[in-house]
């Protein structure tokens, strides 16, 4: 790879030749059709990329189509200046992986990464060398869908996940790695009632410590591009943010990729209020947005806009210096055709070596959060009943947010658990129930999932049948594909009816029943965690969710995914997350009661259903020792079951006494531990200034003497912690 000095030269030499329609060229992005994560456009892409009129494309599926629209850039445009070929590759590509969300429950940095290289190889394999992706706008509000696609509430871990995710993805840009863009700055998470694009408005000091972390976070590991966000941020839409994108991203964070607005937000900002396409334009280059996706602005307003003296000749220079950089650093100026080589189709794509990876972290990924009288693991004896509509669903196998999947490749659980079970068990299935009983509301969210609509009688009746004369129940419920992802808030987070009510008919036969809920979310589940044996959170686990579901229910595997967004009880506690300040009249934890002029509910508790952190594994673990020794945290953990774990130990500290309120705790360090069953051993983490900080309203860092509450434990539950004090004598 050429160094620094080489690249500039090129650049410079290359933008010498180009006119300034063709600088404003490599600004503009627009989508092909293969793909729909928006507004359907028609533009003549061929005609637009031979006149210099377009600098990269979206949404274009198939290494032919991707091939064809580069030789035109290549051969047939004035300066043969390679294209960017952009995709949302959220969770894998045709080898899906878990959600993101289910991802960042692994709390396993290293195999996060492992699966975003496997998403790499597959997506530059057909072509695609720019990736939408990763998200890591934090959210508290499990009523926005996008929160599918994030590393959960805490915005340190939320911005491992993101480097995580960066790392794979780019790696040495070597021609089996892809840009990747980090999105969407800034506060996309934080829409009012989890409606997406709604509005977000929050002090600066709860931006700097409770959202803007994930970003500065992820940015470490250097991605080519970043992404702008649909919401305003001060009132103003942040692609036309100057204080956002020039004094935060760049000045302060000396951040030097390019910028790319979401889909149409700079004409969106016309219904935003804040003025007509000309002028959003300028706001946009202005405030330092490189390029424009999906809004024809800047290639219909910038030269009007330069020629009028209202964007400067340099406005337009430094962003397409960003964009040729981006190029150059993918290697498309040494060979355009890097990513284009149809062998890889046969030996890259949906391999067994890729779907290794996805299975492992599926199964590390699932959250088992109830399980009376060890249920699980289940034994591969007997008669199980498989009852529920995402159970035999072989479309909704992906999940949200995948737009290169290939269903017919993929099994369903139920075919994955008939082999499993294959001479050992007897499996019956029913459907039992439709997701829910408007068909209209279930195809609003089953459009493209093809699960059958059943009599609602008839299929109640013989899943009470098959139930009947079982051994146990294994009931497969929960959300479809799209209720979770973009533009896909819910206002109602429980269980959808007609499965809800299928699974209270079951409860009352009596038989033991393991709920695998799949969603793309922190459901409500209250009346299950009541009445329910067994509960493990399955997300949305990606192409090989039926085989690492059969890993970990028969107890091949045992669970070790952790919550890392918190489940209310009820839909009114939302937002709810447990990094939360204290008030002036608590409750604490462990709430038995209602108190009046207490901060709580009159009916219901403050408590969350299950906390930040938690997960159980099929062993226990034992935590005790805590010390501190100068900067050095000690912690024993001893698995005292009978089986092998994985444990994620978590730290947390609490400022006790500060110029500003500070929250109960907050997560600062973790560390995953597997332990054979008995086997103890020394945790050590070193407590760091950074841990004790907080940031001021300019986004710096602050540190005060004091005590500071140190806990570590296996959730941010307080009952499950232990805890210390550290004395900090002077600021460092
Ligand atoms: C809109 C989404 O907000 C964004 O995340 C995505 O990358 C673009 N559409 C492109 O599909």
């Amino acid at each position: 790879m050429a160094n620094d000095a080489e690249m500039n030269r090129f650049i410079d030499n290359l933008m010498g030749k180009m006119t300034l329609e063709e600088k404003i060229g490599q600004l503009n992005l627009l989508p092909g059709n293969d793909v729909t994560t928006g507004a359907v456009m028609n533009s003549p892409l061929a005609q637009l990329i031979a006149e210099c009129k377009l600098g990269a494309v979206l949404n274009v599926n198939g290494l032919d189509k991707v091939r064809e629209l580069q030789e035109i850039a290549v051969h047939k445009s004035r300066l043969g200046i390679p294209l960017l070929f952009g995709l949302d590759v959220i969770h894998g590509n045709v080898t899906i992986m878990p959600i993101p969300l289910a991802q960042s429950c692994t709390w396993n940095l290293n195999l996060i990464e492992s699966g975003a290289v496997v998403a790499a190889k597959e997506a530059t394999a057909q072509g695609i060398n720019w990736n939408f992706s990763p998200m890591v706008d934090v959210s508290v509000d499990p009523r926005w869908g996008r929160v599918a696609e994030g590393g959960g509430e805490d915005a340190m871990l939320s911005g491992l996940v993101g480097a995580a995710m960066i790392r794979g993805y780019q790696g040495d840009f070597s021609n089996e790695n892809m840009l990747a863009c980090l999105k969407h700055f800034a506060l996309y998470g934080a829409s009012e009632s989890g409606r997406d694009y709604n509005t977000v408005d929050m002090s600066r000091l709860r931006m700097w410590n409770q959202y803007m972390q994930s970003y500065e976070i992820a940015l470490s590991a250097e991605p080519a591009t970043i992404m702008s966000s649909f919401n305003v941020v001060d009132y103003v839409p942040a692609t036309a943010n100057k204080w956002l994108i020039n004094d935060v991203l760049r000045e302060k964070w000396g951040y030097k990729g390019m910028l790319v607005t979401d889909y149409a937000s700079i004409s969106e900002m016309t219904d935003h209020g804040i003025g007509d396409l000309k002028t959003n334009a300028a706001r946009a280059m202005i405030a330092g947005t490189d390029m424009d996706m999906c809004s024809n602005a800047y290639s219909k307003h910038l030269a009007a806009l330069h020629d009028e003296g209202i964007v400067a000749d340099a406005d337009i220079d430094r962003a397409c210096r960003r964009v040729l950089t981006a190029k150059y650093k993918l290697g498309l100026f040494s060979d355009p055709f890097r990513f284009c080589n149809p062998k890889r189709l046969t030996t890259d794509i949906y391999t067994s070596e890729n779907r290794k990876v996805a299975r492992e972290l599926a199964a590390q990924s699932f959250v088992l959060l109830k399980n009376n009288d060890n249920l699980l693991p289940l034994r591969k004896q007997g008669k199980i009943a498989l009852i529920g509509p995402l159970a035999d669903a072989r479309n909704n196998m992906p999940g949200c947010w995948s737009t290169a999947d290939r269903p017919e490749l993929y099994s369903t659980l139920r075919e994955c658990m008939q082999k499993e079970l294959k001479g050992k068990a007897e499996l019956l299935y029913s459907q039992g129930c439709n997701v829910y009983y408007s068909a209209a509301k279930q195809s609003a969210a089953a459009y493209t999932r093809n699960i059958p609509r059943v009599d609602d009688k008839e299929a109640r009746n013989e899943a009470l049948k098959i139930a009947s004369c079982a051994d146990v129940i294994v009931c497969a419920m929960g959300e479809l594909a799209e209720m979770s992802g973009e533009s896909a808030s819910r206002a109602d987070l429980s269980m959808p009816d007609a499965q809800m009510d299928l699974l209270k008919a079951l409860a009352s036969i009596g038989k033991p029943i393991v709920l695998l809920n799949f969603s793309g979310r922190p459901t409500v589940m209250s009346w299950e965690s009541e009445n329910i044996q067994s509960i493990m959170n399955v997300w949305y686990g990606g192409s090989e969710t039926g085989d690492a579901i059969c890993d970990v229910v028969f107890g091949k595997k045992s669970p070790c995914g952790r919550l890392t967004m918190t489940m209310p009880r009820s839909i009114g506690q939302i937002p709810i997350y447990y990094n939360y300040m204290n008030t002036g009249r608590p409750v604490g934890e462990n709430q038995q009661k209602f108190h009046k002029y207490r901060s709580n509910y009159y009916d219901e508790f403050n408590d969350p259903l299950y906390h930040f952190g938690y997960g159980l594994t099929y062993s226990n673990i034992e935590y005790t020792d805590l010390s501190i020794e100068g900067e050095n945290i000690r912690v024993k953990i001893k698995n005292t079951g009978a089986r092998e774990a994985t444990e994620v130990v978590q730290l947390y500290v609490h400022d006790v006494f500060a110029s500003i309120v500070r929250p109960v705790k907050e997560l600062k360090a973790f560390k995953r531990v597997t332990l054979a069953a008995g086997e103890s051993q020394i945790v050590e983490f070193r407590l760091t200034p950074e841990m004790l900080s907080f940031r001021d309203a300019n986004g710096n860092n602050v540190i005060e003497p004091g005590d500071f509450e140190i806990m570590v434990g296996p959730s941010s539950a307080d009952k499950d912690l232990l805890k210390t004090t550290y004395k900090c004598k002077q600021p460092k």
